[in-house]
C-alpha cells in the first residue's frame, strides 16, 4: 500500500512534529491542505499551553483531515514514559491513526496502535535502527539524513535510499527539502514521500516568533551549523552571533559528566530540562541575531529553498502541482 493510502492522504508531505515549532494550527493546516501535520505533544502542552485532549479538539474543528502524533521514546525516564503512554491512549481516543516514533523501542506503540487500524513510522538514521524498528512491527521507515533540521543523521539521502531500500516498507526522506524540486527528486529517488520541518517554521501557520521566521528565509544553507550546547548531541541551527561566540562543542564538565556510567544519565536529564526552556524561549522570542542574545534558532539545511513566509496550505498545494506535472505518482514501495 502507497504512503497515501496507509495514511488517508492526497500529498505524500508530512509536516514533522518540532519541539518548539509544532502548534496546532499549523498541524491542521498541513492536514487540511491534503498532507499531513504531526503534533510534537510537549510542544501542544509545554510551549503553546493547550491540554493535549482539548489541542486536538482545537484541530478537528479547523479540519476533519488525519492528523499525527510524534511519540518520542525516551527510556531512561519512567516519569516521561509513563507520560506518553497516557499521550498516546489520548491520541488515540480523539482518533489519531498515525504516529512517528523516535528514539528507542517503538514495539510498545506497535502494539497499543496496529490492533485499533493505525500506523507507526519509525525515525532512523541508519540500518541499525531501522531493524530495530521493524522487528518492534512498524509500518514504515522515516529516514533522517544529514541536512535536516532537529537532530540530524550522518548519512545523504541517497546513501539511506539505498541502505534501506530493501526493507520492503515505504521509505520517507526527511531532511534538506525546502522547494517543490526538492521534493520532486526525493520521490523520484524511489522515497515514498517526504517529511519536512523547517519550510513549515517560515509559515504564516506556525506560532514561532516572526524574527525566527525571517532568519530562515535569509539564511544560506552554510549558516546552518551542529552546536552540542543545547541537547548535548549535534543540534542543527542557524549561526548567530551567540553560536560563534559560545562554540559548537559541549563543555568540559557535561564531556566529563556525559562519560561516566552514572553521571551521563544526570547530564542528559540536564540537558532535557534546560534545552526544552531554551528552545522554546528562543523559538517565542525575537532577535536572537542580537549580540547580546542567548538564543538559539533551530534549523536545517532545507533553508536553501527557502524564500518567503506563506501559508502552510500553499506550500503543499505547491509541491503536489509539480508532482502531478511531472506525471509520475509517488513509488508504491521504495526500490528494492
Ligand atoms: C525546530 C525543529 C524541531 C524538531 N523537533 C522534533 C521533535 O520534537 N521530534 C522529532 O521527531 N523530530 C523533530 N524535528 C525533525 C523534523 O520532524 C523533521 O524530520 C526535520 O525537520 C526534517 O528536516 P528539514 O528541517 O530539513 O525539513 C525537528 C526539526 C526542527 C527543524
Amino acid at each position: 500500500m502507497s504512503l497515501t493510502e496507509q495514511l488517508g492522504i492526497e500529498v505524500p508531505l508530512i509536516c514533522g512534529a518540532m519541539y518548539p515549532c509544532s502548534n496546532p494550527e499549523l498541524v491542521a493546516a498541513v492536514s487540511a491542505a491534503g498532507g499531513i501535520g504531526v503534533v510534537q505533544p510537549l510542544s501542544m502542552i509545554y510551549v503553546y499551553g493547550h491540554d493535549l485532549r482539548e489541542g486536538f479538539r482545537l484541530i478537528r474543528r479547523l479540519t476533519s483531515k488525519p492528523v499525527g502524533m510524534n511519540v518520542l521514546i525516551e527510556q531512561s525516564s519512567k516519569f516521561y514514559l509513563d507520560r506518553m503512554k497516557t499521550w498516546l491512549d489520548v491520541a488515540l481516543e480523539e482518533g489519531v491513526r498515525f504516529f512517528v516514533t523516535s528514539l528507542g523501542n517503538p514495539k510498545w506503540v506497535v502494539e497499543r496502535v496496529a490492533p485499533l487500524g493505525g500506523v507507526v513510522y519509525h525515525d532512523v538514521t541508519e540500518r541499525k535502527w531501522a531493524e530495530k524498528g521493524l522487528a518492534g512491527g512498524v509500518h514504515g521507515l522515516i529516514a533522517v539524513n544529514d541536512r535536516a533540521g532537529g537532530h540530524a543523521g550522518p548519512k545523504s539521502a541517497a546513501q539511506l535510499r539505498d541502505e534501506l531500500g530493501d526493507l520492503g516498507v515505504p521509505l520517507v526522506c526527511a531532511g534538506g527539502i525546502g522547494d517543490a524540486a526538492g521534493f520532486v527528486a526525493a520521490l523520484k529517488m524511489g522515497y515514498a514521500g517526504v517529511q519536512m520541518g523547517t519550510r513549515f517554521i517560515a509559515t504564516d501557520e506556525c506560532g514561532a516568533h516572526a524574527d525566527y521566521k525571517q532568519a530562515i528565509v535569509h539564511a544560506s544553507e552554510a549558516d546552518i551549523v551542529h552546536t552540542e550546547r543545547v541537547t548535548g548531541v549535534p543540534l542543527a541551527v542557524i549561526r548567530t552571533p551567540y553560536v560563534e561566540r559560545i562554540g559548537l562543542k559541549a563543555g568540559p564538565i557535561a564531556r566529563w559528566m556525559l562519560r561516566g556510567r552514572r553521571t551521563k544519565h544526570w547530564m542528559r536529564t540536564i540537558y532535557a530540562l534546560r534545552s526544552a526552556w531554551q528552545l522554546k524561549r528562543a523559538s517565542l522570542a525575537g532577535g536572537a541575531r542580537e549580540a547580546s542574545s542567548k538564543d538559539y534558532w533551530q534549523a536545517g539545511k532545507s533553508v536553501a529553498g527557502i524564500d518567503r513566509v506563506e501559508p502552510a496550505g500553499a506550500i503543499v498545494r505547491r509541491f503536489a502541482a509539480a508532482l502531478s506535472a511531472t506525471g509520475t505518482a509517488p513509488p508504491v514501495r521504495p526500490r528494492a
